[in-house]
């Protein structure tokens, strides 16, 4: 096969005019390489009518199905699904003539008031990098490229396109980098979005070690890395780091500095070659699977998004088996049940090509049931409030069962700026409060795309469900779960705190002066509010069933990488149901500081009443691994870890220990001894130490601490002394040379 990265043919300027776009959202055609288009994602394609546009205005976009955001596919913590999205996003691209698909976006969720945390799956590294491996998988599976965004530590809106994540290496490896790297080594993406922000300093564009070093160098990225919109400020530089197209076009005056850049020196040829033979790879992969116009099945894509929505709603709370609903007499409250709150704002909205409402939806299910609606609020006339509250009121009290739809309102969850607050509108409190002073038997249904604060909705509606945001089939998906024509399983991606004050990142997000600073450290999420103790109003992988489960036998074996985590999930209730099984890792007493837990593993079983299976979760070692920075490099530490498997960070139902000792096969690298250690660290150190132990008891008398007369109070002290400074502490009796020879010994 001819070498799709040839670029021999080409000169300075048309390989400079290669990694620069077009216009908005398509590359140039240089020599025999087509132009190739990229466009938005990530939960549906927003094709515009005219590729020269931005076409934020919904009125230039063509229609397209609206799945589920991402904040809801990393609800069903199904990878098979999130892989059938991304199939199925694929064959719309095909039909669009779209080559690469602007996403996934796997980002943390680092604080709960972070814009767009409604397109990001996840809190949690491994969940976010498991899904986000099948939904690329799916969609390259197609033959269209995917984009993974925003690389990296973009976890703010606030200023993005300045500010400055001042991140550690610790927590940048373990947690902001990690589901990239998971995505980048699985499923090997086309291509890597660059992110606006600067990391520790060095934009992302410019960034050579984030984008050359790591990503290429340890990761093994092979495909082209595009800068988000509008994220390059010098394209020399840039190109210099490893960032090989910037979108989008600048009109030829990117190209024309790059050109100037190579032929002044402050750039080198190989440097635009390299970028401009992986965009030509690029073109030439996409245009081996280009067919635009071929059609694809919409009412299917609308089904595969409702059955996606369905498995990602989550039942928060049941209280006397309130849900499902039966033949009975509902009153539907909220202008949603209307009017569906179900995408986000921003870059990635959708125009749907279908839209299920769940008022009808519900009509639908309920059969010969009566079934009333009454607005109850308005997000756009706030002073009707009282009289559509009193309104609502009144058939609450008329009906068997109320069913209130609450939300965050649209336009009030966007890409490009963050949340100040995880309210709910007071309006929509002041409704439930009306409703359930009238009827005991409330169901609450949320929608919003961060979280939300639902103790106050807890405390008032027996039961509540939690739609995240669903897509446009969401309605449909709702109807399916509260009649039980689905049983719910899907789990929180994101704790929901009691307070945002809670949230480990509240002090620190979302900067000043153009600085975040990660202060919590590896501490985000539920690692952080299980390592302070803290309560929870719903805690990380919650959610309910109409069903139960009870888990039974945990083992776990160890082969040469792997733990094999063993149990028996048996259903011990009345009907078929979906379990969402995780499995988290401890170690008490690591050498660096952890959370208390952190997910390693999680699988599903799918059980009728009565049923038991054997079910095995296969965790890799390196999920046990810390970013070790005494020697740049992964390292899982020798002990005897903790594993459990539980139906959520907080509700753990089985737990064991598994000793991880070196002869495993793990590398478990003690930081090497220099003269800059401490005595301390030397002393622990299984060659160094006894060797020390040894010479100190020799040579005491000659200034060296002897250990045995300084008791146990004075060696402590002494611990935290580098071993160099022992020199002056004995007053020259020991001596550098000496000290670096017992090293070297030992
Ligand atoms: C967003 C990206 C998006 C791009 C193109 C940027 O502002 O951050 O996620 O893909 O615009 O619309």
């Amino acid at each position: 096969m001819a070498d799709r990265s040839d670029i021999s043919g080409l000169t300075l300027q048309e390989k400079a005019a290669l990694g620069g776009g077009a216009d908005m959202w398509r590359t140039k055609a240089v020599g025999d390489l087509p132009a190739i288009a990229l466009v938005d994602g990530p939960h549906g394609v927003r094709m515009p009518s005219d590729t020269s546009t931005m076409n934020l205005d919904p009125s230039g976009t063509l229609p397209a199905t609206c799945f589920p955001p991402a904040v809801a596919v990393a609800q069903t913590w199904s990878p098979a699904l999130a892989r059938r999205v991304g199939e199925a996003l694929g064959a719309e691209c095909r039909h669009f003539g779209v080559d690469v698909l602007l996403g996934p976006a796997v980002n943390i969720k680092r604080d709960p008031r972070c814009g767009r945390n409604f397109e990001y799956f996840s809190e949690d590294p491994l969940l976010t990098g498991a899904l986000g491996v099948a939904w690329v998988d799916g969609l390259q599976s197609t033959g269209v490229g995917a984009s993974l965004k925003h690389f990296a530590a973009n976890n703010t809106e606030t200023d993005r396109m300045r500010s400055d994540s001042d991140v550690d290496m610790r927590t940048l490896r373990e947690i902001y980098l990690r589901a990239f790297q998971r995505i980048v080594e699985h499923a090997r993406p086309w291509t890597v979005m660059c992110s606006y922000n600067r990391i520790n300093g060095v934009p992302a564009a410019e960034n050579h070690w984030l984008l050359t070093e790591v990503l290429r160098g340890e990761w093994g990225f092979d495909g082209v890395v595009v800068s988000d919109w509008g994220a390059v400020s010098d394209r020399p530089s840039a190109t210099a780091a490893g960032l090989d197209l910037e979108m989008p076009g600048s009109g030829g005056l990117t190209d024309a500095d790059l050109v100037a850049a190579v032929e002044s020196g402050a750039v080198s040829a190989a440097d635009v070659d390299r970028a401009a033979a992986r965009v030509a790879r690029l073109v030439r992969r996409a245009s081996a699977g280009e067919k635009p116009g071929v059609a694809y099945d919409a009412d299917a894509h609308h089904a595969l998004a409702r059955e996606v929505a369905a498995q990602a709603i989550v039942l928060l709370q049941n209280e006397g088996d309130l849900l499902p609903l039966g033949a009975e007499k509902i009153a539907v409250l909220g202008e949603f049940a209307q009017s569906p709150v179900y995408q986000g704002g921003g870059s990635s909205h959708v125009v749907p090509s279908a839209l299920d409402i769940p008022l009808e939806e519900i009509r639908r299910r309920a059969g010969s049931s009566e079934v009333t609606y009454a607005p109850g609020f308005s997000t756009t006339h706030e002073d009707d409030g009282p009289a559509l509250r009193e309104d609502a009121a009144r058939q609450a009290a008329d009906a068997d069962v109320a069913v209130v739809f609450l939300g965050v309102p649209s336009g009030a969850e966007s890409e490009g700026w963050d949340r100040e607050h995880i309210d709910l509108p007071a309006p929509q409190l002041d409704l439930l409060r009306a409703v359930a002073q009238v009827q005991p038997r409330v169901v609450a249904v949320l929608s919003h795309g961060g979280v939300v604060r639902s103790g106050t909705v807890a405390e008032l509606a027996p039961a509540v469900v939690d739609g995240a945001l669903l897509g446009q089939a969401g309605g449909g998906a709702l109807a399916d779960v509260l009649f039980g024509r689905v049983n719910p399983s899907g789990r929180l991606a994101e704790t929901v705190p009691q307070r945002l004050s809670d949230a480990p990142s509240y002090l620190n997000f979302p900067g000043e002066s153009r600085r975040v600073r990660y202060g919590e450290r590896v501490f985000v999420g539920y690692r952080g509010y299980d390592a302070a103790e803290r309560a929870v109003a719903f805690p990380f992988g919650h959610g309910l069933s109409y069903t139960t489960f009870e888990y039974h036998d945990i083992d776990v074996r160890l082969a040469a990488d792997t733990l094999a985590v063993g149990l028996t999930v048996t259903n011990t209730g009345p009907r078929q149901g979906r379990e969402v099984v995780q499995v988290y890792a401890g170690l008490e007493g690591s050498r660096v500081s952890r959370p208390p837990r952190w997910l390693v593993g999680f699988g599903e079983v799918i059980l009728e009443p009565g049923e038991s299976l054997r079910c095995t979760i296969d965790v890799g070692l390196d999920e046990l691994a810390y970013w070790n920075v005494d020697i740049d490099a992964w390292t899982v530490e020798e002990g005897e870890y903790t594993i459990s498997v539980g139906a959520s960070s907080r509700d753990l139902r089985l737990t064991t220990s598994v000793p991880v000792a070196p002869d495993l096969g793990v590398q478990d690298s003690a930081p090497p001894v220099t003269l800059q250690s401490t005595l301390g660290e030397a002393l622990a150190h299984p060659r160094v130490g006894p060797a020390l132990v040894d010479a100190m008891q020799r040579l005491g008398g000659d200034g060296m601490p002897n250990a045995e007369a300084m008791g146990t109070d004075l060696l402590r002290m002494m611990a935290q002394v580098p071993l160099d400074r022992m020199v002056a502490f004995s007053g020259g009796a020991v001596t550098r040379e000496a000290l670096q020879a017992l090293l070297q010994d030992s």
